[in-house]
């Protein structure tokens, strides 16, 4: 019987699992400067005294959520090995979308001995929650490393850190030890922190800076080998996703999404081989897609604000002033069902971390003494672009 998979053979991928964002590779490769100041801050630990703490910083794709992955792995494998060392236990949290509350529930919840109801949902304090982890820390006993990706996304973030790192020396917990791994894509976090957290961290400071090709052009080749049929990928096409990838920001996963992409659009045009005019092609593609998972990690009114600068900017009514823009927004809220935020400064909240972000252009305004000062905001990306991935976005949550 001949149905429609039967002359489905491998033709470019054998595993293209490879080129995928969840891949973590064995090696790390042209982070060595990196590696060994996290060593140096890690080493502590291997003779049983009180970790450091560590903040990474880099914008995305640099690394490091994979080199802190590695290190991990590798930390806990040798102090397996060492006398000196305490019982190591390694929390990984990514902090995209929760709160501290949330975040250190789940620590509880990794935590507290099998069979054990959950640590509630709602119903207790941030506090509550700070005092059960401390008794499921001396419970366990060990030193305990506690890894926060993406650490800038909390709300509250300076309770987290004045707090875990200060648990053992005001004596919250005496049996145990804690180290905290603050991961952020944002430069500025550190400015953000309040005056006594600065004072009270100590953490060790390390920063990724953005791959240039010829680095970029080995991690690919590293992935190329595994990833594709042998001989199909060309090197014109790893060094044309490693050249684009330098270009705008040096991007490791931009570059590497850019493989895998180019790849498909090879396949789908039924060609045998993967070449530069493949990759060429998939850059729209991942620029799209890139920009598909900045939106959708937006909260709601963030997200409908966004539509509303991109409906403006089409009608060439930007830049805009707050007051317009809520106007505007109130009606685009009102057409998704949603009940709008209601005061103008949490619009004006919202706008500014979008402009932090890059989403939004922002013009400073001084109409001079009497005038005061104020900002206008215009979309800093294609307007259809956005509109259409708002329809996407809305079109998956009706399923
Ligand atoms: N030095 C490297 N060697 C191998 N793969 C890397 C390297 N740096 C980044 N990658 C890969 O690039 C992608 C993005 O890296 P990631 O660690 O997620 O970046 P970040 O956490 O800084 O945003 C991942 O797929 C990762 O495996
Ligand atoms: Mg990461």
């Amino acid at each position: 019987m001949t149905g429609p998979f039967n002359d489905v053979e491998r033709s470019i991928f054998t595993a293209k699992e490879v080129l995928s964002e969840d891949y973590q590779p064995d090696q790390i490769l042209e982070r060595d400067e990196e590696i060994d100041e996290y060593r140096h801050a890690l080493e502590d630990v291997l003779f049983g005294r009180t970790p450091q703490n560590i903040m990474l910083y880099g914008r995305a794709g640099l690394g490091k959520t994979a080199v802190t992955k590695y290190m991990m792995d590798a930390l806990r494998d040798e102090a397996a090995k060492r006398p000196d060392a305490d019982e190591l236990f390694v929390h990984e949290l990514n902090c995209n979308g929760q709160t501290v509350y949330s975040v250190v529930r789940t620590l509880v919840n990794e935590l507290l001995p099998e069979g054990a109801s959950e640590f509630p949902k709602r119903g207790l304090s941030t506090a509550d929650a700070f005092e059960e982890l401390y008794a499921q820390f001396d419970r366990r006993g060990g030193t305990h490393f506690v890894v926060f990706d993406e650490i800038d996304h909390l709300d509250d973030v300076d309770t987290l850190l004045y707090e875990l790192p200060r648990a053992r020396s005001i004596g919250h917990i005496t049996n145990s030890k804690v180290g905290v791994i603050g991961i952020s894509n944002n430069y500025t976090f550190r400015q953000g922190l309040s005056p006594k957290v600065k004072d009270t961290l100590m953490e060790a400071e390390i920063s990724f800076s953005p791959y240039d090709a010829s680095e970029l052009r080995a991690i690919l080749a590293d992935r190329v080998d595994r990833a594709f049929v042998d001989g199909v990928c060309d090197d014109s096409a790893v060094a044309r996703a490693a050249a684009i990838a330098a270009k705008d920001r040096g991007n490791a996963r931009q570059a590497i999404d850019l493989l895998r992409v180019g790849g498909e659009v090879a396949k789908k045009r039924g060609d045998d081989g993967v070449n530069d005019s493949h990759i060429v092609e998939a850059q729209d593609l991942v620029q799209r897609g890139r920009l598909r998972n900045r939106i959708r990690d937006q909260t709601q009114h963030a997200q409908l604000l966004l539509e509303t600068l991109a409906y403006l900017e089409g009608r060439g009514e930007t830049p805009a002033r707050s007051k317009t823009i809520k106007t505007r927004y109130e009606r685009v809220a009102d057409s998704h069902a949603v009940d709008p935020l209601t005061t103008l400064k949490s619009i004006q909240n919202h706008l500014s971390d979008l402009h932090m972000l890059g989403f939004l252009q922002r013009t400073d305004r001084n109409r001079g003494e009497s005038g005061g000062r104020y900002y206008e905001y215009g979309l800093d990306l294609d307007p259809e672009i956005v509109l259409d991935i708002r329809d996407e976005i809305e079109t998956e949550r009706d399923r």
